[in-house]
């Protein structure tokens, strides 16, 4: 059996970039947990980053991000979220044989959901920079949806009042334009992302 703190790792439930994400179980409640995986200390900061911005957000579009610390030689941040049960969208819309069963309705309804979790981010100067269907994910299963919760915060940045921040990261496919071309990122830039994936 493997333990990270008091968590009980049950399986691997997500890879990403630098890490991997686990699920777990502690006093009878499963989690998600963000591994980083990664000796480099940019991807430490980070994370450390990522984790010191999403542990401030409480809304159901969201996933909540309940505690994180570092632990072991060389260094690993965790980050101990709440668990998701369900697909990310880019599976549904992977997988034909549920996706041609997905009604316009269910359809309006996920974007409805991102729109009011962007809201929120967006009421915390809040920009994500990463919006694409792998970082949502609905919860439910067989084909009864319930949620969509946005996740990865890694590219997530607080803008504070005045300030002009440019940014490059993303993801090709789904970047607004002026992420492209290193100009003035706001929250219209998320919602050209939302357009992409609609
Ligand atoms: N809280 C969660 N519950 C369920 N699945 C999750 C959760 N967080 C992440 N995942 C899954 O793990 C994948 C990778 O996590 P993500 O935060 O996007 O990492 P990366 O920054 O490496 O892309 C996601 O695309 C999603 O499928
Ligand atoms: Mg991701």
């Amino acid at each position: 059996m493997k333990f990270i703190g008091d968590y009980q790792i049950l399986r691997e439930i997500g890879k990403g970039a630098f890490g991997r994400v686990l699920l777990a179980e502690k006093d009878g409640h499963q989690v998600a947990i963000k591994e980083t995986l990664t000796r480099s200390r940019t991807a430490l900061k980070a994370a450390q980053d990522e984790s010191k911005l999403l542990i401030n957000l409480n809304h159901k579009n969201v996933v909540r991000l309940f505690e994180y610390f570092t632990s072991g030689v060389p260094k690993r941040l965790y980050m101990i979220m709440e668990y998701i049960r369900g697909r990310e969208l880019f599976d549904i819309m992977c997988d034909e044989q549920v996706f041609v069963n997905i009604t316009e309705i269910a359809i309006s309804s996920f974007i409805r959901q991102v729109c009011l979790g962007l809201e929120y981010l967006n009421n915390c100067f809040i920009v994500h920079l990463d919006l694409k269907p792998e970082n949502l994910v609905v919860s439910g299963a067989d084909g009864v949806y319930k949620e969509i919760k946005i996740v990865d915060f890694g590219l997530a940045r607080k803008i504070e009042a005045g300030e002009r921040f440019c940014c490059m990261n993303g993801t090709r496919g789904y970047m607004a334009p002026e992420q492209l071309s290193f100009e003035q990122i706001s929250d219209k830039t998320d919602m050209w992302a939302v357009g992409c994936i609609t």
